[in-house]
């Protein structure tokens, strides 16, 4: 059994986690920024950064004292190398080789999406390669065919704005706050989904991929002709999401039918929300698939997703060179089409 020790600062959570590869989660420690950045309505890359230096010492102490361990006990460094804003990047990336080299262990960089991508299998010791992901998060709307360990095939991804992005962007212009993505699920509970007529971008068509722009633009258009509540805007809002996700999950099913999938997966921070959840839920029950979504926590970021991930690579014979760079784009499948918004942070 290895332990591994995963840090995770590519955006504005700063993490630590210890986790076997039995799955047992040792110890995880996250803390968040949300008041540094909510006087700005979204994250800014310094402020992000300079507190990344100053949590994520603090976080890999608590979480070796809380398992009871030191260094010297950890078989692996995993650090997240990108994507994602670069300045935070680094700090986490370099603490990783800084640890790794001082401890004498191999250093793994991981991929945060990858991070995304194989948490389901930390929760889930059933979830079996190949599975339909919908990656939805902050920064990121793709589906992908998981095939195992570093392989990824993209079957689409969002030509503009991500769905999480679509969700924070909504927040502000309703005024709802910051973090958006709850507060927007929060407001839609008290509001009516078919109040205000909404587009859905891309449903039904041929073409496999997400757009979030043009609803974004409609929820502002709404807010700005002052007749319908915030609350029915924002349920209006996260219906029109949900039913653009579904259209182009079906879609992405349909397209690798011939495959074997085992399930229908969904992972990032958007998988938090419970209208999505149990709309995947009930698509993938109309196609007899098992359907697996991580426990909340483990959606939004986190570091035991990036100490599994971690796990998987090392348990695969993956490690990296201490020179290996940090990484503001990283696209999971670096053969998937060229299209704007992949693998591209926001
Ligand atoms: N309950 C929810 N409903 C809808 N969206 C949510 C919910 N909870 C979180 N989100 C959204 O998830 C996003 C954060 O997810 P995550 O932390 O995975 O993204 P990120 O790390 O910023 O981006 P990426 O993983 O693409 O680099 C935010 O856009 C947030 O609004
Ligand atoms: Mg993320």
């Amino acid at each position: 059994m290895a332990l591994i020790l995963g840090l995770e600062s590519s955006c504005d959570e700063t993490a630590a986690a210890l986790v076997a590869s039995d799955r047992t989660i040792r110890a995880h420690r996250l803390a968040r920024q949300d008041a540094q950045h909510a006087p700005y309505g979204g994250v800014v890359p310094e402020i992000a950064a300079r507190a990344h230096v100053e949590m994520l010492g603090p976080l890999v102490e608590a979480v070796l004292d809380e398992a009871g361990v030191t260094l010297a006990d950890v078989d692996a460094v995993a650090a997240t190398a990108g994507p994602g804003l670069i300045g935070g990047v680094m700090v986490g990336l370099v603490t990783g080789k800084a640890l790794a080299l001082a401890g004498g262990k191999p250093l793994v960089a991981v991929n945060h999406l990858e991070g995304h991508a194989l948490s389901p299998r930390l929760t889930d010791p059933d979830l079996a390669f190949p599975y339909l992901l919908l990656l939805v998060s902050g920064g990121h709307c793709q589906l992908l065919l998981v095939e195992g360990v570093g392989r990824y095939r993209r079957i689409a991804t969002t030509i503009d704005d991500a769905a999480g992005e679509a969700f924070d962007k909504t927040a502000k212009l309703l005024g709802l706050g910051f973090p958006g993505g709850p507060a927007v699920e929060q407001a839609a509970r008290q509001g009516d989904p078919r109040a205000v007529p909404l587009p859905r971008p891309l449903l039904g068509s041929n073409e496999p991929h997400f757009s979030f722009a043009g609803l974004k633009s409609a929820v502002s258009r709404a807010r700005d002709a002052g007749t319908h509540r915030a609350e029915d805007i924002a349920a209006s809002f996260q219906q029109a999401v949900i039913d653009c996700l579904l259209d182009r999950t079906a879609r992405a099913l349909d397209s690798v039918a011939g495959v074997g999938v085992s399930a229908l997966v969904v992972a990032g921070g958007v998988a938090a929300n419970q209208g999505v959840r149990a709309a995947l839920e009930g698509l993938a029950a109309s196609r007899d698939l098992r359907f697996v979504a991580p426990p909340l926590w483990l959606c939004t970021d986190n570091a035991a997703m990036i100490a599994w991930a971690g796990a998987e690579r090392f348990g695969a014979g993956l490690t990296d060179p201490l020179d290996v760079p940090a990484r503001a784009r990283w696209p999971l499948d670096p053969t998937g089409e060229k299209v704007r918004g992949a693998g591209v942070k926001a």
